[in-house]
């Protein structure tokens, strides 16, 4: 089966050799053609070109796209995407005064998400996670990362990543799973975490690894929930089982914990609303991606992750949503990108840089994904008539895509 895309207003992302990832002032360059065509075959990239270059080859089918531009579509990285319920309540309390860590430290927080999910079968939970899913794939994500964490017993963290494991077969998006069992220590554990972290480590992860439920291993590094050297442990233990590391650290405070993540290769250390000289220059040793999540910033009015300094030093940059329900209930990466652009001064070139190619690189992903490649996946966004590429971060709130084409099918 034969598809070709003529007319193409912009064809943005193309990259003809091959790229793991971008950086530094590399971001700001977003390689286009202008009036081009794309030829899919079956769900691959087949060819691509300028209209005036384009052969008479006969297709099945044509999609004259006048006005509007196409690029690879968004590589989401991090998310926590298979929840239940949700903590609307506490977006109240927010308003009213309290912090996010207050409300965390009342028991609410990660440990109230995982009491509601403790409570809703695998079913509900798929039917809930399977409905944020498709609002997602509409809003142009193509390739997803999605965490366990909120179940935080055997059984629970199994049935997250069970779910997981059924959208991925379900869907035509490329989901990536990751086992988040170190997002929170449950209220039983309080006065001896080391039990808890014995239980995922000797219990979860045999399981885990048995039933090849996940490729890689999270852990929240933070005050209040675990310590560099727990980290340390973890990350190890996850290494043994083959998972690679993927952390969230520095959202809060500073902890030598981006050093233990690359001790550990990790993919990526995501979060990083607090940065100093040190953990930059650890980055810049390293094949670690560091990620920002503006809309957890956005929805918390927390800082937002000085981009500038990170790229300016050299280093590269993933975008992704960290969608969940407690910091960020929204996984929409075309707000990602527009409030990169307005919050952390990035240009859309760095931006789309950031959320297509930068994060098929923190999910592993970089050989099938994230930019128009002869041989990629054909995984694609058609935007609306648009003035410019520009236009879609400046646009903030609007919809400006027309059409997703997920493994060659709209
Ligand atoms: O990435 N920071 C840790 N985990 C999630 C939010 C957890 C929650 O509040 O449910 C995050 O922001
Ligand atoms: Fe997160």
């Amino acid at each position: 089966m034969q598809t070709l895309l003529i007319n193409i207003k912009e064809l943005l992302q193309v990259r003809e050799q091959h790229i793991d990832k971008v950086s530094g002032a590399d971001m700001k360059v977003l390689p286009s053609i202008k009036n081009a065509y794309l030829r899919i075959e079956n769900d691959r990239i087949l060819d691509f070109g300028r209209m005036e270059d384009l052969n008479g080859k006969t297709v099945d089918s044509v999609l004259d796209i006048k006005g509007k531009m196409v690029l690879p579509t968004w590589c989401d990285s991090h998310t926590h995407l298979v929840y239940a319920g949700n903590r609307e309540q506490e977006f109240i309390d927010r308003i009213n005064g309290r912090s996010y860590e207050e409300i965390a430290e009342r028991g609410g927080g990660i440990l109230n998400s995982a009491k509601k999910l403790q409570q809703t079968s695998e079913d509900e939970l798929y039917e809930q996670s399977s409905r944020r899913l498709e609002e997602v794939m509409a809003l142009g994500t193509g390739a997803i990362e999605i965490k366990s964490g909120y179940g935080l017993t055997t059984e629970a963290e199994l049935k997250m990543l069970r779910v997981i494991k059924r959208l991925a077969e379900d869907y035509p998006i490329t989901i990536k799973p990751t086992f988040l069992g170190a997002h929170a220590v449950p209220s039983e554990y309080k006065q001896n975490p080391e039990v808890f972290i014995d239980l995922l480590i000797h219990e979860m992860l045999p399981k885990i690894a048995e039933e090849g439920l996940a490729e890689f291993i999270d852990v929240f590094c933070e005050k209040g929930y675990f310590t560099t050297t727990q980290t340390d442990r973890i990350l190890e233990t996850g290494s043994r089982y083959g998972l690679q590391a993927k952390i969230h650290v520095n959202q809060f405070s500073i902890s030598g914990g981006i050093q233990v993540a690359i001790k550990h290769r990790a993919l990526s250390v995501d979060h990083l609303e607090v940065l100093d000289t040190n953990d930059i220059l650890a980055l810049k040793k390293s094949e670690t991606m560091p990620v920002a999540l503006p809309s957890c910033s956005y929805f918390l009015g927390i800082p937002y992750t000085p981009a500038r300094k990170i790229l300016d030093a050299g280093l590269p940059l993933a975008l992704a949503s960290d969608y969940n329900p407690g910091s960020t209930p929204s996984g929409n990466m075309n707000f990602v990108i527009s409030t990169a652009c307005i919050k952390m001064k990035l240009t859309p070139e760095e931006a789309i840089n950031a959320a297509t190619i930068n994060g098929a690189y923190a999910m592993y992903l970089s050989k099938t994904h994230g930019s128009i490649t002869r041989g990629k996946k054909a995984n694609l966004i058609i935007t609306k008539e648009i003035p410019s590429y520009g236009f879609l971060p400046y646009a903030f709130g609007s919809n400006n895509i027309h059409t997703v084409i997920l493994n060659g099918k709209s």
